[in-house]
């Protein structure tokens, strides 16, 4: 693919050259359409049985976003207090909000259940300081998959070697704190990690579970958790997640569970990624070229504390040129490492990649940064974070989170 932003008409009749003047850079640009289009996928992956899709929102908690998973009638899961409270503000009622947080204090867990929300406890320790909290209450637990998956170790959690989740062989401790506090059960939940481009390993762990789940009697739900991939090798013509195929291998091993359990409990899946990932690009300002050691180097406004998973997970995102609003072509490519405005080496956005020759003043268009992106912004260097805009059905642009200004920062003090 030449250009993913031309290809999917990204910027619909907006110059990106114009937003950049208008709202400043670096600016987080959502599409509207591609973002609702990933979420209506994510709902439709279980249709025969009682199933909702919770959208994770630790990938991007925008309220605008969040009010867009809520029309296309998502549900969503919450990891902090702050979380749940983005979700009670865009307007998701308690119902549909899954608490699944890890090593919380009272204070957090007195909050969900005060709010009345579902809260998934992910340790034998996390159990019965529910169970002293809230005793004779309704809550669900987190397995340990047992097997993990994901982009990198860093986000693999589930397995031998992460913090997440009660092991296999504890669950009898379960029952014995269930029983203590007189706990309803309601649910079970599990996430292998983040990022496979393969069902294979998470039909795998959906299998596990379903096993699992048969210990457990008069179970509500089950959540098999999220991690669906998504191609940031666009460019590169990668193909997307199968997610086709993956719903048709998933429903029969759910209709084999079904006939052993008795009943079909309500089945969820908690993706955060593939949900928002391809909906956002950021735009930067190139403001520096320079060779440094025969390496040539473009440097724009983009740094880290914009966008970390690069400099934090060694991430690969495709990057555009553009220059004079429009996008430049990619027949003639040279290799340039793109980095960003932090004082830090390791400030890198793509390194040695092989792009179109770039200029000061160019425009670079980083790709597929909808999840973890923003919410993983920081102000680090003190620089503000950047503001947000989305390009709406009808080809509006609004302005979704203004910038933050070094006023913003001073208040703190
Ligand atoms: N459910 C639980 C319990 C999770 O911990 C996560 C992600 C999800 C669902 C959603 O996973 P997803 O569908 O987005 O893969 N910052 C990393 C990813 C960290 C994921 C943390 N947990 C990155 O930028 O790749």
């Amino acid at each position: 693919m030449d250009s993913y932003i031309n290809s999917s008409s990204f910027f619909k009749n907006n110059n990106p050259e114009e937003l950049a003047e208008k709202y400043g850079t670096p600016l987080y640009v959502y599409n509207e359409e591609i973002l609702r289009s990933r979420m209506r996928a994510v709902a439709g992956v279980i249709t025969k049985y009682p199933y909702t899709a919770n959208y994770s929102i630790k990938a991007n908690t925008n309220i605008h976003i969040l009010k867009l998973a809520l029309e296309e009638g998502l549900n969503c899961d919450a990891m902090s207090v702050g979380e749940i409270t983005m979700l009670l503000k865009s307007g998701f009622p308690k119902e549909r909000i899954f608490f699944v947080p890890n090593n919380v204090s009272d204070e957090e867990l007195s909050f969900a259940i005060e709010k009345e929300i579902m809260t998934s406890l992910d340790s034998l320790s996390q159990l019965e300081r529910f169970g002293r909290l809230n005793p004779g209450g309704r809550c669900a637990v987190r397995i340990n998959p047992g097997v993990g998956a994901g982009h990198s170790e860093k986000v693999v959690t589930g397995g031998k070697k992460t913090k997440f989740g009660i092991a296999e062989e504890d669950i009898d401790k379960i029952f014995g704190i269930a029983e203590e506090y007189s706990l309803k059960i309601a649910g079970i939940n599990q996430h292998i990690g983040s990022l496979f481009m393969s069902p294979e390993p998470y039909l795998e762990a959906v299998k596990n579970i379903l096993r699992i789940a048969e210990r457990f009697e008069g179970l509500e739900f089950i959540d098999f958790g999220g991690g669906y991939g998504i191609p940031y090798h666009k460019l590169d013509d990668e193909a997307p997640y199968p997610i086709d195929e993956f719903r048709e291998a998933l429903e029969p091993i759910l209709t084999d569970f079904v006939e052993r359990y008795g009943y079909a409990p309500l089945f969820k899946s908690e993706p955060g990624r593939y949900c928002v990932a391809e909906g956002s690009v950021i735009l930067g300002r190139v403001n520096a070229i320079k060779q440094n050691a025969g390496k040539k180097y473009a440097g724009c406004d983009i740094g880290m504390n914009v966008l970390v998973r690069p400099s934090m997970y060694g991430s690969w995102h495709d990057v555009e040129v553009i220059r004079n609003g429009k996008v430049v072509s990619r027949d003639d490519l040279s290799e340039i490492t793109v980095v960003g405005n932090i004082c830090e080496s390791g400030d890198i956005l793509a390194k040695e990649r092989m792009l179109p020759e770039i200029k000061e003043e160019d425009l670079v268009c980083i790709l597929d940064t909808g999840a973890y992106g923003y919410s993983m912004c920081s102000t680090y260097n003190s620089r503000p974070r950047p503001a947000e805009v989305m390009v709406k059905k009808d080809g509006s642009v609004e302005l979704i989170r203004r910038r933050e200004t070094i006023e913003d920062l001073m208040t703190l003090f």
